[in-house]
């Protein structure tokens, strides 16, 4: 399954907005706090969720909200669903036969193609005292809407692990912790799984010694989080499919959550690869997330009062690897200034003072330059040029 094209109409802080053409693998989705990236993956999400009682909110003052949306079928059959977002009815579909049945068997068809991951991804220490038996599958398809869960994460991972030992587990079973296991080392090659031990803890070995995998760093945890809530949920909901071949939808808010520059950098690839059949729709405040994008897979938000627009980057059409962070900052990113109002100021002293021919004052404000600006800075090369050409010295 694939998300096609969308158009939102006034839904939480949207107007309007139309996205046409999605990315089959990556949609990277930026714009300023406040535009609306929530909540156009909520509006996706929301599509898909069979229980959400008022979760996604019409936009205040108009009357009701409209989210419509174009996906193609694993089997490529095209598919249209119109959701109308209302406070008092929160959902309507329309694919010329709107009877409930129709409308739930869609929903058990596909909400099970889509999951989508919060911002908030953090973990911390759960005591296992023992171990389910079965997830609740119907909790897991179901409520897109509210994320992928994070509850019983790691008792999933002890009884899948334990079980991988036992001759009549599947093979497919087998493969998925197998891929589970790998990720740890994906993410970081110093570290790796060790055993589950009869504390019934998750082992890890790192550069620091062996440890639960509660103590790993929270960015760790963040991507660990992300990589084994797909494993798990793909395992729920197909029981017979290995997780690399899932051919679905993954949705995560705020990509980069707790991560390094370097490690933003990598996240996609990393995702990308290990699910190559997935369609990823992902937000960020990143520049280094967009860094590895190509042309169409950056969705750049502009506009005022709810009225949003995808931002023109043709200037891009053969990827961003080639662009600096700075660029991306102000062409896709729209930040007007990179440089902070002391810098601005002081270049403007300097500025004047060369004009008007001011020595005293121009060797004093370079003095300043020097003691602040990065050493290797071109800039500063250039104002001590300009300088030395007013001094003669
Ligand atoms: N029902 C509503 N009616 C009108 N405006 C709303 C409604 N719900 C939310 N908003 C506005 O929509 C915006 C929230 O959008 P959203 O959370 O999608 O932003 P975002 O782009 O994800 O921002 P951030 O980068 O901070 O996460 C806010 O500016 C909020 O004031
Ligand atoms: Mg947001």
């Amino acid at each position: 399954m694939k998300i096609k094209s969308l158009v939102i109409q006034d839904v939480g802080g949207i107007s309007s907005l139309k996205l046409e053409n999605l990315n089959p693998h990556l949609n990277i989705i930026c714009g300023e706090n406040g535009i609306g990236k929530t909540n156009i993956i909520e509006s996706i999400s929301a599509c898909f969720t069979i229980y959400s009682p008022n979760e996604l909110k019409k936009k205040a003052d108009s009357n009701s909200g409209l989210i419509e949306l174009n996906m193609t079928d694993i089997n490529e059959g095209f598919k249209k669903i119109e959701y109308i977002v209302d406070v008092f009815y929160p959902r309507e579909f329309n694919d010329n036969n709107t009877n409930y049945r129709t409308l739930y068997k869609f929903w058990e068809n596909y909400s099970k193609f889509l999951m989508y991951f919060k911002a908030d991804r953090f973990f911390s220490y759960q005591r296992i005292d023992s171990l389910k038996i079965h997830d609740d599958i119907e909790q897991h398809t179901k409520n897109n809407l509210k994320g992928v869960s994070r509850n019983n994460l790691k008792d999933w991972f002890i009884r899948n692990e334990l079980l991988s030992k036992q001759a009549y587990t599947e093979d497919v079973n087998k493969k998925n912790i197998g891929y589970a296991k790998e990720f740890i080392t994906l993410l970081n090659s110093n570290y790796s799984f060790s055993s589950i031990k009869q504390d019934m803890e998750i082992y890890i070995n790192s550069p620091t010694g062996e440890i639960p995998y509660e103590y790993l760093s929270s960015g760790f945890k963040s991507c660990l989080f992300i990589m084994w809530g797909i494993i798990r949920e793909i395992q729920i909901r197909f029981p017979n499919i290995e997780a690399k071949n899932f051919n679905g939808v993954i949705i995560i808010d705020e990509i980069e959550l707790h991560l390094h520059p370097e490690w933003q950098n990598k996240i996609c690839n990393v995702l990308k690869r290990a699910f190559p059949n997935t369609q990823f729709i992902v937000t960020t405040h990143s520049p280094h997330v967009i860094q590895t994008a190509e042309h169409n897979q950056v969705i750049a938000l502009e506009g005022i009062n709810g009225i949003l627009n995808k931002k023109d980057l043709e200037s891009a059409r053969n990827g961003f690897s080639g662009w600096s962070i700075e660029e991306i900052l102000t062409d896709v990113m729209g930040m007007r200034d990179l440089r902070t109002e002391w810098y601005r100021l002081t270049l403007s002293k300097f500025n004047t003072a060369l004009d008007e021919e001011n020595v005293e004052s121009a060797k004093a404000i370079f003095s300043e330059l020097e003691t602040r600006l990065h050493p290797q800075s071109t800039e500063l090369t250039l104002f001590r040029f300009q300088l030395k050409a007013l001094t003669g010295e």
